[in-house]
């Protein structure tokens, strides 16, 4: 019944049309601000070949949920290390929101629209937080613990949200974490079809291939872009990365590796070989 009500009223906020007006010119400034390569790289984790934004969470929820633990379970004996808590909270929620703001910047329609509101939930909580912490500064432990409270409730709805996100919509997951990779070598084309620079998608199985003659060498990627999915055999190859037509982001022909996010896991390779006049490729180990 819960679980319904909850599925409904998240529904609700998805088809909220309504919300695209802050939404989308938010996200156009987020994307601005984030354009640099060193700023797209850092905040979406493609140094750690992971997403950021779970990692970084943990801590400020850590902290605040820890602060209100002490509130609950040790009153004044536990105020001095509760304040210092929440104060932990603050600092390491502004990484955590920008790496947060960065991934939801690239979404669309009604997953945008939850990420707007999970966005908006933790900014109010945030805001509840800065209060309850100059309120225990001025000795309003009282007032302080209510704030937090109140703040942590608004988190775990949040949450409930980003979670959503990621284990039901897919945001933050590798999109080809469940394509087949067939063993052994695949015929996949003609030699004379491989133009030099210009992708071509060829397919193993079900699992499509990306294959580019760059320099006189053959390079495969999986064509499915993990980031989102796009296709990168719609890409243009740039220097020695191939871009995908999504959200731009850069994978190097020669292993797969991110060059530039939003994407944060490498895309798989592939060896690629020609015997006579044909091309063959089988999976690279990861
Ligand atoms: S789908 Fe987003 S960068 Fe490829």
């Amino acid at each position: 019944m819960i679980v319904q009500m909850i599925d409904r009223l998240i529904g609700r906020i998805g088809k909220s049309k309504a919300l695209d007006a802050v939404g989308k010119p938010v996200a156009s400034e987020v994307q601005k601000l984030t354009e640099p390569t060193v700023v797209r790289n850092a905040l979406s984790g493609s140094w750690l070949g992971h997403p950021l934004h779970p990692v970084l969470t943990d801590v400020p929820i850590g902290a605040f949920t820890m602060a209100t633990a002490l509130d609950v379970s040790m009153g004044d004996e536990g105020a001095a290390a509760a304040k210092r808590l929440v104060g932990l909270g603050l600092l390491a929620s502004a990484p955590a929101a920008w790496s947060g703001a960065s991934d939801w910047s690239t979404l669309h329609g009604a997953i945008q629209r939850v990420g707007l509101v999970h966005g908006a939930l933790n900014g109010a909580a945030t805001g509840l937080q800065v209060m309850s912490w100059f309120a225990r500064g001025r000795g309003h432990r009282g007032t302080g613990t209510m704030l937090s409270l109140g703040a942590v409730g608004l988190t775990v709805g949040a949450a409930y949200l980003g979670g959503h996100l990621s284990f039901v919509r897919g945001v933050g997951v590798s999109h080809e974490a469940f394509q087949t990779r067939k063993s052994g070598w695949t015929d996949v084309a003609g030699a004379d079809e491989l133009i030099e620079g210009r992708p071509k998608r060829v397919m193993v199985g079900e699992t499509p291939v990306v294959i580019v003659r760059k320099g006189g060498h053959d390079h495969a990627l999986s064509a499915t872009c993990s980031h989102a999915g796009g296709p990168l055999d719609e890409g243009n190859v740039e220097g020695d990365c191939i871009e995908c037509p999504w959200h731009g982001s850069r994978f190097r022909l020669a292993d797969g590796e991110v060059e530039r996010g939003p994407a944060s896991i490498a895309q798989p390779a592939w060896h690629v070989r020609t015997e006579g006049d044909r091309i063959q490729v089988r999976p690279a180990p990861r």
